[in-house]
């Protein structure tokens, strides 16, 4: 057993039976003014997206038919059924990238020419709503064809429909509006070439007309508002093991994510194979959530956005391939061209692509991650070569490195050796840890190395047991975890959960921070602990103390403080992780004048093993109320298992 575990282990046995204890008399916490200033990050609380779950297609990107452009790889009608005369052509569509089509032919004879989708588990359509269905389509000859596009219900029933007249003969885009006389969850959509004739169809697209921000390549507006409400000052993207690939050829190319729509290239997803369990051949990426959709909604949602892109390994647990080190030229030049995609003048090359497609002024791109989870002697040679590409061209981003995929170990010394040999500017750690993991590495960073790069805690997540719910129980283990992150801010600079999205139907990783069905959606507990800290982050770092002591396990409580310097506010979190109701009392006495006469207390709090679902998404939320101030003596009592953040107002 290393060091590392003895000390780990140490203070869990040290834990645990104090949380058993009952307390004798109140925690007496004491806030002051750090020894030393501490800022915390304005972007410290963020989010990290990973196309894992159906988290894009099937998810945030708000497309209903699932390979519309009939390229899943061998399997070109793959999510079709089709009937009558109905074949899918390889090539002489009009996207070169995407090359497949179907033909329609109709010869009178018999009436059933057409195809059905299946949508991603289902097509969820609302009554009284509009949805968008379009369709590039050419009749062979010069007699007009008619297709008539159907929305069926789950239970048989025609729920909406509208008739496209094919007029031309060469590949044109034709767009109608249908109204849902019903609701369903698991609808799909029909097309049938409804005359004689033979008609070529390609991408054959619908969206709800209602999303995010009304942009019509969109995005979901319940699932993009999750994300709003969390006020993430930072947002990762796009993975996670996706960027590497199980191999070379399929790792995230973020190239083949801009321009039109409909010419991005389908990529294999990374995890359509990965769990037996939870297989899921029919996953493939789009891209139509694609780099520029993604510095979009970081604007609309004000995050900074922190892009991750491939190092030439692919996914380590799947492969040892990696790009010859000699050879690593295009992949350099992918994360300069990144660079000059998101912020580099109108006239630039990628520029030039950015302002095409709607956006002319730069997206403010100030970080970027290189590989995600890398480990083995060669990466840091590998991030060496980026480095000295990128540095010299663009030395006011930051790059970040990696520790790795687990938070300790020899390669994850071995990694912040490196990564601070090399000055990358932050390392990125994971952890997907138990509670006991969570409660006894709360004080993780107190005495971590201040002279090296910053931390980003990129991936993290407490699996409770077997089942790996989003229970109360793993969420407040994160709060009472993230109290020590927020002390230490002046070394860990920013922090995503992870992952973040989960279809109900299509999920292949659990816990998740947003579930969703394809109408519905629920914020887990552990969502509210990460928009507490998110809301309530603060501009600096107070010292929060109980017998001169760092609150961070006795009695299994967990403190820490912040100021927000420009609201002045004090603002104190607490967890008490025992099963023992405790009892605090709060000294503001050091802070000196404070704005406001009452304390406002949110209080968050719910059985252990209670989980917000799709059919009681308000299970456990935090409730709020607030009282006159007393800067002198707040009593608190604090129910066994509950987190609360006090801020003065
Ligand atoms: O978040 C799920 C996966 O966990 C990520 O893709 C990877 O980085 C980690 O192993």
């Amino acid at each position: 057993m290393n060091t590392k575990l003895i000390k780990t282990a140490a203070l869990f046995l040290s834990l645990t039976p104090a949380s058993l204890v009952a307390q004798n008399s109140p925690t007496e916490i004491i806030i002051d003014q750090p020894k030393k200033e501490i800022s915390i990050q304005p972007n410290m609380y963020g989010i990290f997206f990973e196309d894992i779950n159906f988290a894009a297609d099937g998810g945030l990107y708000a497309e209903m038919v699932k390979n519309r452009s009939f390229e899943f790889v061998n399997s070109p009608l793959m999510g079709w059924t089709t009937y009558g005369q109905v074949t899918a052509v390889d090539n002489g569509s009009c996207f070169e990238r995407n090359p497949h089509f179907v033909r329609l032919t109709n010869t009178g004879l018999r009436s059933g020419v057409g195809l059905l989708n299946e949508g991603f588990r289902g097509i969820g359509v609302e009554k009284g709503k509009t949805y968008r269905l379009s369709v590039y389509a050419r009749s062979t000859n010069s007699t007009p064809t008619i297709l008539k596009a159907t929305i069926i219900s789950s239970t048989g029933f025609n729920i909406a429909n509208q008739e496209i007249k094919v007029e031309n003969t060469n590949w044109t885009k034709y767009e109608v509006v249908i109204t849902a006389n019903e609701t369903d969850f698991k609808a799909k959509l029909r097309i049938d070439l409804a005359t004689a004739g033979t008609c070529d169809l390609e991408h054959i697209s619908l969206f709800p007309t209602d999303t995010w921000m009304g942009h019509e390549n969109g995005l979901r507006k319940d699932l993009a508002q999750a994300l709003a409400d969390l006020k993430p000052g930072v947002f990762r993207f796009p993975g996670g093991c996706i960027i590497e690939g199980n191999t070379l050829e399929t790792r995230y190319q973020w190239k083949n994510s801009v321009g039109p729509v409909e010419n991005r290239p389908i990529n294999e997803n990374r995890w359509n194979y990965t769990f037996q369990h939870r297989f899921a051949p029919d996953y493939f990426q789009t891209y139509g959530l694609g780099f520029f959709e993604f510095f979009q909604l970081c604007e609309e949602i004000g995050a900074d956005p922190l892009p991750v892109i491939s190092c030439g390994f692919a996914c380590q647990f799947e492969s040892k391939v990696k790009q010859p080190i000699d050879q690593l030229d295009c992949y350099i030049q992918d994360a300069l061209d990144l660079i000059e995609f998101a912020n580099g003048p109108a006239t630039s090359t990628w520029g030039k692509v950015r302002t095409e497609m709607g956006h002319p002024k730069p997206f403010n791109l100030k970080m970027l991650s290189i590989g995600n989870e890398q480990w083995g002697e060669e990466f840091p040679l590998y991030l060496e070569k980026f480095i000295q590409a990128i540095r010299p061209k663009y030395p006011e981003i930051k790059l970040v490195g990696t520790a790795g995929p687990y938070p300790d170990g020899k390669d994850f010394d071995y990694l912040w050796k490196e990564m601070t040999r090399l000055k990358a500017d932050l390392v990125d750690e994971h952890y997907y840890r138990s509670p006991e993991w969570f409660l006894s590495n709360a004080n993780r960073y107190d005495n971590y190395d201040r002279k090296g790069p910053k931390v980003f805690a990129g991936e993290y997540a407490c699996h409770d047991g077997d089942s790996k719910k989003n229970s109360f129980y793993s969420a407040l283990c994160e709060a009472a975890f993230l109290t020590g992150i927020e002390r230490n801010a002046d070394i860990v600079h920013l922090a995503t959960y992870a992952p973040l999205f989960a279809h109900v139907d299509a999920w292949q990783w659990k816990p998740d921070m947003i579930w969703y069905d394809n109408l519905r959606s629920v914020r887990s507990a552990n969502w509210y602990v990460q928009q507490l800290y998110s809301l309530y982050k603060g501009t600096n770092v107070l010292s929060a103390t109980a017998n001169g002591k760092i609150i961070s396990g006795e009695n299994g409580l967990f403190a820490s403080a912040v100021s927000d310097k420009n609201t002045q506010q004090v603002i104190v979190k607490i967890a008490n992780t025992s099963n023992q109701k405790r009892t605090v009392s709060i000294d503001l006495k050091k802070m000196g004048a404070l704005k406001g006469k009452n304390i406002k207390h949110i209080e968050y709090t719910g059985e252990n093993g209670a989980e917000n679902t799709l059919d009681n998404p308000t299970l456990v939320v935090p409730t709020t109320k607030s009282s006159p101030l007393n800067p002198t003596k707040i009593e608190l009592e604090l129910p066994a298992f509950s987190f609360h953040v006090l801020i003065t107002e």
